[in-house]
């Protein structure tokens, strides 16, 4: 085999996704089949019509990503799944459809953590140079990881109660928005203006970690106060000025870490990655330095097996292999 080809699957959460990647940087097919209408009317994401789905999907995903691929599963290198963190019955779905296609065709099975996931979509738009910083912010997590070489996490900040994207969908259910919230709040920010005297949670003066609770109980309870002095809430500007805290705060961390680990690229990774004011306020704060800023493109940043793929092909350099008791782990570590 000339070429590393290797089929990853996600089934972390809401996304059942195949994707066939060549090489570790080459998307070959990234198929994305998305339960957000179904979990919609329960205004977030219910595990056991998650888990429901990702088995009605899974083989129907699998095989479309081989045909778009236009490979069969004698030209595979690998099998990689995302075995954590996520809903345990979701990533089981992903874990056993992997592991039944590299038992059936003896291939070997790489077990992926979802973030080195995130991390590594920007190997499919970017040369990676190390050491690097990355700012992982998505539904379940924010964190800032500095890697030394590939394969080396270290996670310097993280948040000590909500992700960011948790309190983005709550302050947009609080606002009526519908489920995921992020995207809504993001065009709301655009069209209001941060009027709103909201905090900062910059915590102790030496930490990269982060707090997004109060914040999201200061939007919450603005509103209600309003209500019942009956006030009018301008909707736009309270998202603008909820907006503005979250980025000043996530952008601030990330460049005072970027100048004391010293690193020359700065990436960005998760399904808030997509948010146009912090896509914006980082390139504003890095590109006039020399420090390289990578962001992936949309369809990279949201959940995808692309990603998967692309982690996987440095632990399939590294022959870091699972075995076939591999399991998903919902509260797997990076
Ligand atoms: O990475 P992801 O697809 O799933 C997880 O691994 O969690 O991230 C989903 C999160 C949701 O909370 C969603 O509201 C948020 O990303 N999100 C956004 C935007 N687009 C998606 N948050 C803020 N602004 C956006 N434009
Ligand atoms: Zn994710």
């Amino acid at each position: 085999k000339n070429n590393e080809l290797i089929l990853a699957i996600e089934t972390s959460c809401d996304e059942t996704s195949a994707a066939v990647i060549k090489n570790g940087e080459e998307i070959l097919s990234n198929i994305v089949s998305s339960q957000i209408e179904s979990h919609k009317r329960f205004g977030g994401v219910v595990p056991e019509i998650a888990s429901r789905h990702h088995v009605e999907q899974i083989t129907l995903i699998i095989e479309e990503a081989m045909k778009e691929a236009e490979v069969t599963f004698q030209d595979l290198s690998a099998v990689a799944v995302t075995e954590g963190p996520g809903l345990v019955g979701a990533l089981l779905i992903g874990v056993n459809a992997a592991k039944a296609i590299a038992f059936a065709h003896d291939l070997p099975l790489i077990g992926v953590h979802h973030i080195a996931g995130h991390i590594y979509a920007n190997q499919l738009v970017h040369k990676l140079q190390f050491p690097l910083l990355t700012l992982v912010v998505s539904g379940g997590h924010t964190e800032l990881v500095y890697m030394e070489k590939n394969g080396s996490f270290e996670i310097i900040g993280e948040t000590r109660d909500d992700a960011v994207g948790e309190a983005y969908d709550k302050v947009a259910r609080t606002l009526g928005l519908p489920y995921p919230g992020g995207p809504h709040i993001d065009k709301l920010a655009h069209e209001g203006k941060p009027t709103y005297d909201l905090p900062r949670a910059w915590l102790e003066q030496d930490s990269f970690d982060f707090s997004f609770s109060g914040l999201k109980s200061s939007v919450i309870n603005n509103l209600h106060n309003k209500k019942q002095r009956g006030e009018e809430v301008i909707p736009e500007d309270l998202a603008a000025s909820f907006q503005e805290s979250v980025i000043e705060v996530l952008v601030t961390k990330t460049k005072k870490a970027q100048e004391q680990y010293r690193v020359a690229q700065v990436l960005l990774a998760g399904g808030v990655a997509a948010n146009k004011g912090l896509r914006s306020e980082l390139q504003r704060v890095f590109e006039p330095s020399e420090v390289e800023l990578l962001i992936p493109p949309l369809n990279l940043c949201t959940d995808n097996a692309a990603m998967i793929g692309a982690a996987a092909s440095i632990k399939f350099k590294q022959k870091k292999f699972a075995a076939y008791d591999l399991n998903g782990n919902p509260g797997l570590d990076l």
